[in-house]
């Protein structure tokens, strides 16, 4: 049934990243839902090679998917960010946005990150690992010279939150969004108001060239509609190094 997948736990204390853990684990013939936990990571992974660093308090989890449709993978990281959001909506009432194309935001900072690596057999998708990280009882201090631009979801609320709901909340809503995604390639039309980006002046990093535009929309395929003056352009996040909001 649609929004049902059959959740299963694989617990690792310390570990480099758990991506790592559930590559290995789908090479292995690992099923979808398997949901790979660490309490820390040594070596997080994020974005375009960036660290993700993981302080003992947040949530770091890697799911695995073994997808039915191969076309529209690239709208995986906000299927996950959609979920994220909502999943600490549902648990803590906090209202965070997202920031295109994989960053969770609460008051205009990252409290989370998702990122999605597939595998492929041939031209076959064979599986597909998403990743995410929450900052939640860890204090933003720890986050480095990400701390100025992070927040976590007990500095916001000023108590710590219970790891295993938060998990449980953020996995009912991935579930549920990826179902859709699943059956009609179609999650950002309805959640558009959900994107902090559209209708900001945004700076663009691709390659070594950094631009101002204007985000005017997020197209169904996850593309970024931006202008620059006259110039008007459909942005992949492939394309997309670093995009900050101005
Ligand atoms: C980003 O913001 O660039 C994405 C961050 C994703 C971090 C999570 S933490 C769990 C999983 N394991 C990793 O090594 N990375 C992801």
């Amino acid at each position: 049934m649609a929004g049902t997948i059959k959740w299963s736990f694989e617990r690792v204390g310390r570990t480099d990243s758990t991506q790592e853990v559930a590559r290995k684990l789908a090479g292995s013939g690992a099923e979808e839902g398997t949901v790979v936990v660490a309490l820390t990571q040594t070596s997080g992974r994020g974005r375009k090679g960036r660290a993700w660093l993981s302080p003992e308090g947040g949530l770091y989890m890697s799911l695995i998917l073994r997808p039915k449709r191969s076309g529209g993978v690239q709208l995986l990281p906000l299927v996950g960010s959609f979920a994220v959001a909502d999943g600490i909506k549902k648990d803590t009432g906090i209202v965070p946005f997202v920031r295109w194309p994989n960053d969770v935001l609460i008051g205009g900072r990252k409290v989370a990150g998702v990122i999605a690596e597939c595998a492929y057999r041939g031209k076959n998708l064979s599986y597909a690992i998403v990743g995410v990280g929450i900052n939640c009882n860890a204090r933003t201090e720890s986050l480095g010279e990400y701390a100025p631009f992070s927040t976590s979801i007990s500095e916001e609320l000023g108590v710590e939150i219970d790891l295993t709901i938060l998990r449980d909340k953020v996995l009912e809503c991935f579930a549920r969004i990826y179902a859709e995604w699943e059956r009609s390639g179609k999650v950002v039309e309805r959640r558009k108001e959900w994107i902090s980006t559209i209708g900001r002046k945004v700076e663009i990093t691709r390659g070594h060239r950094t631009t101002v535009y204007l985000a005017e929309d997020v197209k169904g395929d996850g593309s970024l509609v931006v202008r620059s003056g006259k110039d008007r352009l459909a942005l992949r996040v492939e394309e997309v190094e670093r995009l900050r909001e101005i």
